[in-house]
C-alpha cells in the first residue's frame, strides 16, 4: 500500500523509469547554466530537450512576457484572437520559407503533428470526388514525430512505438535515409539518389491512397541524429509534386536555427506544404506549436458557413498570448543579435573539440547539422556494429557527464549535443570536454590527458 504523502516524487516523469529516477531538481537557470536545489551547476547540454535557443532567463523574453502578463494571459483562438498572436502569425509567415501563409496555432510539437496529419486528409476529402481516397501517409523508417497517438502512428522507432501497435494507423513506411549505414555498394553521392527512388517506388504503387509525406528535413532527431544525405530533402519535394502528394515538414527539431539556417528546409531551397514548428519557437520558454500550410491548402477549407469546410481542430490554450509574446521577441532576437550566423562557427569549435574522438575505437560517427549532434558508440567501427542495448553504454556516459557538470540525455548509444544557440566558446569547449572524457572513460578507460574546465 503506498502512503501518500511519503513518495519522494509526486512528479511521474515521461520516458523515465522512476523505479531508478533520481530527482534532480534545477531551482534556476541563466545562460547555458542550471542551478540544482542543491545548488550544483550544470550546463544545459540539451537546451532544456531541444527547445532553448538564446539561453535562460534571457532579459528580453522574460520581459515580453511579463508585459504581456499586464495586459492579458490568455484568449481563445477558437473565432476570435489576441493581438499579440495575430502579430505572430504575420511574423511567421514572413520568416518561413516560400509561400507558407496561414499558421494554425497548438501548444507543442506533438500537436503542430497531430493537426498536419487531419489538415492533409480533410483538404483532400474537400479537393474532389477522386482524391478521396488520399487518406494514408508515407512515413520514414525510425520516424518519431511526437507522443499523441496519430504522431506515434507516424512513428518508426521500435522501441518507443511498437507496444501501442494495436491503437495506431498504419503508415505506408519509407527508408531511412542514412548517411552513416548505406546498404553496400551505395556510396556517398549516391546516396540521396538512391534512398529517393525507393520513396518513389512506394509513391508509385500508392499515390492514389497518400496523403501526405511527413519527413524531418535534414536530420532525423530522435532516431539518433540520423543525417539525411545532402539532395533527399529536395528529391522528395520533386516526387511529392510529380505524384501529387503533399509534403509535410516536421521542424518541430530543426527549426528555429538548429542547423544553421532558420529552418532546414531552406537548405535545400524547398517549401513544403505544411510546416511544423514547436520547440524553439517560444525560444523555449512556453508551450507553443504552429502548423503552417500554403494558400494551396488554407482555400479549400474556406467557404459558406453551411458547407462545414473549416478545419475541424482546435485546442483551448492554442495562440497562447504570453507564449506568442515570447515567440515574438526570440525571433527578433534572430534579427538583433547575431544567433543565426554564429551557429555554424560554433559547430565547427564543438567539432574540432570533439575530433579527438576519431582514435576512440568506440566512436562510430560524429554526426549533424550545426549545433545538433551525436556521437554514436559502437561495439566495432570497422562493421558499425552496435554495441548491446543491455550495458546502457549512452546512459552510463550521459551520467557520468552529469556528475562532470554537464546534463546531457542519450537516445540509446547515441550521445546527443544540442545546447542552447547562444552557447559561448568556453561553455562548448566544457561541453565537448566532458563529453570527451565521459566517453573515454566509458567505453576506452579514462584519458587523464583531457582536461575539464570545471573552474566555469
Ligand atoms: C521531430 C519532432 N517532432 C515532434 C516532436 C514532439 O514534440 P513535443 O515533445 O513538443 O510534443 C518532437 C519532440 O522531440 C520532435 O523531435
Amino acid at each position: 500500500m503506498h502512503d501518500k504523502y511519503s513518495e519522494i516524487s509526486a512528479h511521474w516523469h515521461g520516458f523515465t523509469q522512476m523505479a531508478s529516477y533520481e530527482p534532480l531538481v534545477i531551482r534556476q537557470a541563466e545562460g547555458v547554466w542550471l542551478t540544482t536545489i542543491d545548488d550544483r551547476r550544470l550546463l544545459d547540454g540539451v537546451a532544456s530537450l531541444w527547445c532553448n535557443v538564446h539561453g535562460h532567463a534571457k532579459k528580453e523574453i522574460n520581459q515580453a512576457i511579463v508585459e504581456q502578463l499586464d495586459r492579458v494571459a490568455h484568449i481563445t483562438t477558437l473565432g476570435m484572437s489576441c493581438d499579440t498572436t495575430e502579430l505572430l502569425a504575420q511574423e511567421l509567415v514572413r520568416c518561413t520559407p516560400g509561400d507558407l501563409s496561414h499558421v494554425f496555432f497548438s501548444s507543442d510539437g506533438s500537436s503542430a503533428v497531430e493537426a498536419a496529419i487531419k489538415m492533409a486528409f480533410q483538404y483532400w476529402q474537400q479537393t474532389g470526388q477522386s482524391s478521396r481516397r488520399k487518406t494514408k501517409y508515407l512515413a520514414l523508417h525510425s520516424a518519431y514525430h511526437g507522443d499523441t497517438t496519430g504522431a506515434v502512428s507516424l512513428g518508426g522507432i521500435e522501441y518507443f512505438h511498437k507496444l501501442f501497435a494495436p491503437i495506431l494507423f498504419t503508415p505506408i513506411r519509407g527508408p531511412l535515409p542514412c548517411s552513416y549505414r548505406r546498404p553496400e555498394g551505395v556510396s556517398e553521392e549516391d546516396a540521396s539518389q538512391y534512398y529517393a527512388s525507393r520513396v518513389e517506388s512506394l509513391l508509385k504503387q500508392h499515390h492514389e491512397e497518400l496523403a501526405a509525406v511527413v519527413m524531418e528535413p535534414l536530420v532525423q532527431g530522435a532516431a539518433g541524429m540520423i543525417t539525411h544525405p545532402k539532395g533527399f530533402l529536395r528529391r522528395i519535394r520533386e516526387l511529392c509534386d510529380r505524384y501529387d502528394v503533399l509534403l509535410v515538414c516536421d521542424e518541430v527539431a530543426t527549426g528555429f536555427g538548429r542547423t544553421g539556417t532558420l529552418f532546414a528546409c531552406e537548405q535545400e531551397q524547398v517549401t513544403p506544404d505544411i510546416l511544423c514548428l514547436g520547440k524553439g519557437l517560444t525560444g523555449g520558454y512556453l508551450p507553443m506549436a504552429a502548423t503552417i500550410a500554403r494558400p494551396k491548402i488554407y482555400d479549400v477549407f474556406l467557404g459558406p458557413v453551411a458547407a462545414s469546410k473549416q478545419f475541424f481542430h482546435g485546442h483551448t490554450f492554442a495562440g497562447n498570448p504570453l507564449a506568442a509574446a515570447a515567440a515574438l521577441a526570440s525571433l527578433s532576437l534572430f534579427e538583433k543579435e547575431s544567433v543565426l550566423s554564429d551557429v555554424v562557427p560554433k559547430s565547427e569549435h564543438l567539432r574540432l573539440r570533439l575530433d579527438v574522438l576519431k582514435d576512440c575505437p568506440h566512436v562510430g560517427s560524429i554526426r549533424g547539422r550545426g549545433l545538433m549532434v551525436g556521437i554514436e558508440l559502437v561495439q566495432d567501427r570497422e562493421s558499425k556494429t552496435a554495441f548491446d542495448p543491455a550495458l546502457l553504454l549512452g546512459r552510463k556516459v550521459c551520467e557520468l557527464a552529469t556528475k562532470l557538470g554537464v546534463w546531457i540525455r542519450p537516445l540509446g548509444d547515441v550521445v546527443i549535443l544540442m545546447p542552447p544557440l547562444s552557447i559561448q566558446e568556453t561553455e562548448l569547449n566544457m561541453l565537448a570536454d566532458v563529453v570527451v572524457s565521459s566517453i573515454q572513460e566509458v567505453v576506452n578507460g579514462f584519458d587523464p590527458a583531457i582536461k575539464i574546465h570545471t573552474s566555469l
